[in-house]
């Protein structure tokens, strides 16, 4: 187990038995604090893996309370939330505690031979429709959510599906890494969220199409937070849309905030990624716990399709015993699937364009192939 895994739950469940397959989460509790908004180090290129290192010991540090849920707050900026906690060992879980949310209670692992959906199936005569949805959340930031978002959403359209992306996050970093300037643009979905403008005037066409965020969207927490209805704002959006495209991929931005509220009341399967350092893994029982509040009170049907491990350089044993720690606490949840690390995705943005399209041959562009062809094989097609 070593460094890495105190403060994770134990691989054994509380009766003293292995966790089952379907990968259940540690409990709240059982996590050390949560992690800063740290941005990932600079993209560096894949090298082969050199002998064993010590892995380093880094100081945990706690978040500052994240959005609510409900989303009345503005969210948080990222650097906001990073201030110091002391860097003691986390408590042991509390395995006496009967009334926490049991992992598979929280999750609804969706991810083993035989559990998944149809196509769209969803709640209601939702069934019927053409669209899956998937949104791309984590609440912390820099951890590829965004790459994830645009080079998945690329793949599926390279696969001969029809594709909309939606950019829910203010920074427009999607919007942006389709060539498109957020400063710019006529329309946001700043207007569709709060002046309901239908969908369809913001959407452009790019590598796939693109519902596009400005810096307005920044806004759209506070104006919708007297509406009635305001988590429902995207989900009614996307009504009108849902039966024109396969896919509807919405990257969120790095809060728990409205927005993210929006986009998971909104959807069918969540993706997180999560970049593969030990502090990085931290906030997801914040993750599950809203998730586990927007199946209650919003939208029963969404679902974790899968945790990814991002920006993996396999040349650190940090990075493989990080790996090996999301694969004891959530099973199969985690993708086979990896992202490695690779300066194409930091390129790629610049040139307004998905690394499929930038390096087509690159083993960047493969890794959101592979990725691909797992969603579409477990189902989600
Ligand atoms: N596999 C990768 N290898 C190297 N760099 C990567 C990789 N994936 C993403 N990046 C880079 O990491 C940075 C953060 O990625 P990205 O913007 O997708 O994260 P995010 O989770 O959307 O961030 P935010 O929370 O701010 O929205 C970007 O500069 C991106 O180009
Ligand atoms: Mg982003």
């Amino acid at each position: 187990m070593g460094l890495f895994n105190r403060g994770f739950k134990p691989n054994v469940s509380r009766n003293g038995q292995p966790p089952p397959a379907n990968g259940d989460l540690p409990a709240e509790g059982a996590l050390p604090p949560a992690e800063p908004q740290a941005r990932p180090e600079p993209a560096i290129p894949e090298e082969p893996a050199p002998e064993r290192a010590v892995p380093e010991q880094v100081a945990p540090e706690r978040d500052a309370p994240l959005d609510s849920p409900a989303g009345h707050a503005p969210r948080a900026e990222p650097a906001a939330r990073a201030t110091s906690a002391p860097p003691v060992n986390p408590a042991p879980p509390d395995h006496s505690d009967e009334d926490r949310i049991s992992a598979s209670e929280a999750l609804a692992p969706t991810r083993r031979p035989g559990s998944s959906r149809p196509p769209g199936a969803a709640i209601g005569d939702e069934s019927e429709r053409r669209a899956k949805i998937i949104s791309f959340a984590n609440q912390k930031g820099g951890v590829a959510k965004t790459t994830t978002t645009l080079n998945l959403a690329v793949a599926f359209d390279e696969s001969g599906h029809d594709v909309l992306a939606v950019d829910l996050d203010p920074q427009g970093n999607l919007t942006m890494s389709q060539g498109i300037d957020p400063d710019k643009v006529d329309g946001s979905m700043y207007d569709v969220l709060v002046d309901h403008v239908p969908i369809r005037e913001v959407i452009h066409e790019r590598e796939i199409d693109i519902a596009v965020a400005s810096i307005d969207l920044a806004g759209a927490e506070i104006a919708m937070s007297m509406q009635i209805g305001r988590e429902r704002s995207l989900e009614k959006a996307l009504a009108a849309v849902v039966d024109d495209y396969d896919f509807i991929c919405i990257d969120t931005p790095p809060s728990l905030g409205l927005l993210t509220v929006n986009a998971l009341t909104a959807s069918d399967k969540v993706i997180v990624p999560v970049q593969c350092e030990y502090l990085s893994m931290r906030g997801l029982v914040q993750l599950q716990n809203t998730l586990q509040m927007i199946r209650e009170n919003l939208n029963p049907r969404v679902q974790i399709e899968g945790i990814l491990p991002t920006m993996l350089d396999s040349r650190t044993v940090h990075a493989k015993e990080a790996v090996e720690i999301l694969e004891e606490n959530f099973g199969e949840l985690v993708f086979k699937s990896r992202i490695r690390k690779a300066i194409k995705f930091a390129e790629a943005p610049v040139r307004g364009s998905s690394v499929l399209k930038y390096d087509p041959k690159g083993n960047a562009a493969n890794y959101y192939r592979e990725l691909a062809k797992e969603v579409l094989t477990n189902g989600a097609s």
